[in-house]
């Protein structure tokens, strides 16, 4: 007994320290969460930050393309989001003539704001616990694909019926927990999204990849677009009739500032996380699957580098593109050493010690003490496969272009096998079209490059039933493969200069051509492998994993039922608290929380790719010209905070004690990235755009001030409204919560809520 009590102890005062870890689910914050980010300051009432029957916060947060995270700040559907979340819409209208990309862009009224196909924002309307509705039927005793085929059926059942009730919502069922919990989640998609305004890329992408997941940070990551709707407020294809989307929530903005301790909470879609690993996984990820992606983008990633440097064109064409590449490669690398740095592994081996030991003291977990070691087995049994795994992903899909866009010319193949002569016209021409649309942004030396030094490594690691393609290239010798590959490139039918030409004109002949190319052939077989070898053989170990992370989860919330836990990221709506907060990073490193423009214009390079500046800020900057959004001579640019956030978290609004505006998420510093499966609140950071530089950038650079007046601005700190509220209320001597939070408060118990 007295051992179960000293761990209860440590473990208790364990979780303390980690308070702030997380990413709950809005409709469970009132049981979980509300009495913690009281006693850090919150000042709002949980139904404040989520209702259902009346508006709330949650309601001026939308899933901007699926992605990112937006917020709506005005009554008018005015919605903000990331610079890097927008890229793609502003990169659509930009022009050489009109570089909104370069330049910026703002609209001087709704005429001008831009329409955006197949760009949505999603609101959501309700999340509710179906859990019983969905496993109804299972049983424990069932095995793995019993279980999966039932809560199909039941899912398609529950699915069915909401929709046919409510056909102007989208509906969405989503596990947590590793199928432990099942939510039902209903949304509003709007299909009318405009763009409104975006900042000139050196100030929404300042720093571009060198500064990509560092603090200190100095990026105006930001762009504006409008919500539209019918006349009666409902979503609608674009349209111009359509009106300006009046939100039944919009946030304010406070432009009074943030300061060190200050209560923070981010409201948003972060993507996935894998919180439950065993310490195993989590090694096997940094020590083999994270080297392992590293090694080929640091191919790619040189190529690219090399040839952007001195080619304007591939400059351009390849922007993009390295910095998608570029983003995960460089997390990998920092989730690394954070795991190294945290002794993470350490940490986790610890708490499993912890777990089984309280499973041998409850009685009920006895059957539970061996699952971390069954789990580690498994993990370690699918490393070879999902090597292979990431092998294809990175080099089959991600990596060679050419291997990947060729994968749309099984159809015009089968329509010219089966002699169908109208589907191949069709066929054919929409492939020449897109051809066209692929070589754009396409360098065929570098991609043919960038395959002769990543496919040996795909080739390296294929081991289990390779097909005959790749067998007789591995048969041939690493020593071959640079000229074949070479070869295949330059007898591919795709990039000879008349290609789209004669596809149109003899498609049948061309379709012949296409499958017996090498390339064509070699691509397709990849692909196959990779479905029916690779993941097929990865299924079952998969579903086995999957059922002990599920029964090990709650065991977890059984074993330590004072702690609450978070099911990991889903891209479903959640929040997450915290306070701005300093950091050591290492030894004799401290950053402070909040950056300046004095910090920009120390980073400035003239005429840099990645570090120059628009005159017009230089010259803001010095006639110290802020307007009502600097401080004290300083004009703040970002600031960190301790959220637990991840990508898709991105755009997400940063919300003070009031839940009014402070900050824009964008991003992580770099000692925390590993946060996706460790957190540590001592230097895990996200990185916000500090809603002042938004402002300052949309009013005194971009000249928009209409829009500012659009918002509504609160310019009090919330500590002041609580010391004024407290006044007040001791003069009427009524006590509220707020008054007393003031007092010290005994650290409220969580409660453990069983599944
Ligand atoms: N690291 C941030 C995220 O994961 C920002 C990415 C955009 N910027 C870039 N240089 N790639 O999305
Ligand atoms: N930059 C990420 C995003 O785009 C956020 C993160 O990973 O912290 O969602």
């Amino acid at each position: 007994m007295k051992k179960i009590f000293t761990l209860l102890t440590v473990l208790v005062i364990g979780l303390q320290l980690q308070a702030k870890e997380g990413m709950w689910l809005p409709h469970l914050i009132a049981q979980l969460n509300y009495s913690d980010m009281q006693r850090m300051g919150l000042q709002i009432s949980a139904e404040e930050i989520y209702a259902v029957n009346k508006s709330s916060l949650k309601d001026a947060v939308v899933h901007f393309n699926g992605g990112c995270t937006g917020e709506l700040i005005s009554s008018q559907g005015l919605l903000l989001t990331n610079h890097h979340c927008g890229y793609s819409q502003i990169q659509s209208h930009s022009t050489k003539e009109n570089n909104y990309l370069e330049d910026g862009f703002w609209a001087a009224s709704r005429s001008e704001e831009l329409p955006n196909s197949g760009l949505y924002a999603a609101i959501i309307r309700e999340i509710k616990d179906v859990s019983n509705e969905i496993l109804e039927g299972s049983t424990p005793e069932m095995s793995e694909e019993e279980r999966d085929s039932i809560i199909k059926v039941n899912a398609q059942n529950l699915l069915g019926e909401a929709q046919a009730k409510n056909p102007g919502l989208e509906f969405e069922l989503k596990d947590f927990f590793f199928g432990n919990q099942f939510l039902l989640i209903s949304k509003v998609k709007y299909t009318d999204v405009r763009l409104v305004g975006a900042p000139p890329s050196s100030i929404g992408k300042y720093g571009k990849d060198t500064d990509n997941w560092v603090w200190p940070r100095h990026t105006g990551d930001f762009s504006m677009f409008r919500v539209y709707a019918n006349a009666d407020n409902q979503p609608a294809e674009y349209s111009e009739t359509n009106v300006p989307y009046k939100p039944a929530q919009h946030l304010k903005i406070n432009i009074a500032g943030v300061k060190e301790g200050d209560f923070t909470m981010v409201y948003g879609f972060p993507g996935s996380t894998n919180q439950y690993l065993p310490a195993s996984e989590v090694a096997n990820t940094v020590n083999e699957y994270n080297p392992f992606r590293i090694r080929i983008r640091d191919q790619i990633i040189n190529i690219l580098d090399a040839k952007m440097r001195v080619d304007e064109d591939a400059r351009l064409q390849y922007a993009s593109k390295f910095a998608r590449s570029s983003n995960s490669w460089k997390r990998w690398k920092g989730e690394i050493l954070g795991i190294k740095r945290t002794n993470a592994l350490e940490v986790l081996r610890q708490e499993e010690k912890l777990f089984k030991q309280m499973c041998e003291a409850i009685p009920e977990l006895k059957d539970d003490k061996d699952l971390v070691a069954k789990m580690d087995a498994l993990y370690a049994k699918r490393i070879p496969l999902t090597k292979e795994r990431f092998a294809y992903i990175e080099v089959g899909y991600f990596g060679i272009e050419a291997f990947r866009h060729v994968l749309n010319y099984s159809n015009l193949i089968k329509h010219a096998e089966a002699e169908d002569e109208e589907a191949l016209k069709t066929e054919a021409d929409r492939l020449a079209k897109r051809m066209e649309g692929f070589l754009k942004d396409y360098d065929y030396d570098l991609d043919k490059q960038v395959a002769i030094n990543i496919l040996p490594i795909y080739l390296e690691t294929i081991k289990t039933n390779p097909g005959e393609e790749v067998r007789e290239l591995q048969e041939e010798g690493s020593d071959n493969w640079p000229e074949e590959i070479a070869e295949m490139y330059e007898d591919a039918p795709f990039f000879k200069e008349d290609f789209a030409e004669e596809l149109k004109k003899n498609p049948a002949k061309m379709a012949k051509k296409i499958a017996e190319s090498d390339l064509y052939e070699l691509s397709l077989e990849m692909y196959s492998h990779y479905f029916e070898v690779i993941n097929a053989g990865l299924k079952p170990i998969n579903l086995e994993i999957d059922a002990l992370q599920a029964r090990y989860v709650k065991a977890l919330q059984r074993a330590f039922p004072k702690k609450s836990f978070y099911p990991d990221a889903n891209s479903t709506l959640r929040v997450a608290y915290g306070q701005v907060k300093s950091y050591e990073a290492r030894d004799a490193v401290k950053y402070e929380a909040q950056t300046y423009l004095k910090g920009v214009m120390e980073k400035y390079v003239p005429g840099d790719y990645e570090f120059d500046l628009p005159q017009k800020l230089i010259d803001l900057y010095e006639a110290k010209d802020y307007g009502p959004y600097g401080e004290n001579g300083k004009m703040p640019v970002c600031f960190v905070a301790t959220n637990h956030t991840t990508g898709g978290n991105s755009g997400s609004p940063v919300l003070n004690a009031r839940g009014e505006l402070i900050g824009l998420n964008f991003d992580r510093a770099w000692d925390g990235v590993m946060s996706d499966m460790y957190f540590d609140p001592s230097i895990c950071r996200n990185v916000m755009v500090d809603l002042r530089y938004v402002l300052f950038i949309i009013d005194k650079l971009g000249g928009a001030s209409y829009l500012v007046e659009e918002m509504d601005l609160v310019r009090h700190h919330p500590d002041e409204t609580v010391t004024k509220k407290v006044e007040s209320e001791e003069k009427s001597s009524v006590k509220t919560k707020a008054a007393d939070k003031t007092k010290a408060e005994p650290v409220m118990e969580v409660q453990y809520r069983e599944n």
